[in-house]
């Protein structure tokens, strides 16, 4: 592990999904970029069509709510481009990045607050998901499942970012 930033104790791993409202607006880039450029590493990406199967077992733990079937058939609507990112604190670096779930609340400044601006109450009373455009692992926990889930040990990489000398 000497060649690698995982040698640094306070490195973690994330999972990201750009929404199919993200892919589908072609915004992926400019999202990927705002992440990119706080330091996080791409250690793994791919665009998916995610079976009914995944996504249950990705979102399992809101199995049973209200909007979990409308959730599971907008997640499935489309490609996907699911991603791991590496980085100091990533998992909570990329939620505060990402901003508060409900896209009309989220900060100015966060991904959801600068490009969704659709409601919990609006979405609802249309009987769709909140398009809220990413997902992010919410602890680390759950980073460590949907990684596994959606990756294979040998789909992630292990290389040098340039800007490494800064964590050193
Ligand atoms: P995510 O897991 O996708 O990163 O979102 P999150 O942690 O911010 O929010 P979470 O509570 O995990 O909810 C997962 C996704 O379900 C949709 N949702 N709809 N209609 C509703 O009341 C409702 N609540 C949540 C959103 O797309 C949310 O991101
Ligand atoms: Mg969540």
């Amino acid at each position: 592990m000497t060649d690698s930033s995982k040698d640094l104790e306070t490195i973690e791993r994330t999972f990201v999904a750009f929404k199919p409202d993200a892919v589908q607006r072609g915004i992926v880039g400019e999202i990927l970029q705002r992440l990119e450029r706080a330091g996080l590493k791409i250690v793994a990406m791919k665009m998916v069509k995610a079976s009914n199967d995944l996504l249950h077992e990705h979102y399992s733990e809101h199995k049973g709510k209200d909007f979990f079937e409308n959730l599971i058939d907008f997640m499935g609507d489309g490609p996907v481009i699911a991603g791991v990112l590496e980085g100091v604190k990533a998992v909570s670096v990329v939620r505060k990045l990402v901003g508060a779930t409900e896209p009309y609340e989220a900060a100015a400044g966060t991904i959801r607050g600068d490009y969704a601006h659709v409601s919990v109450e609006h979405s609802n009373k249309k009987d769709k998901a909140v398009k809220n455009l990413i997902h992010a692992s919410g602890n680390l926990e759950e980073a460590e499942k949907e990684i596994g889930l959606w990756f294979s040990d040998d789909e992630i990489y292990t290389y040098n970012r340039a800007d490494k000398a800064h964590l050193m």
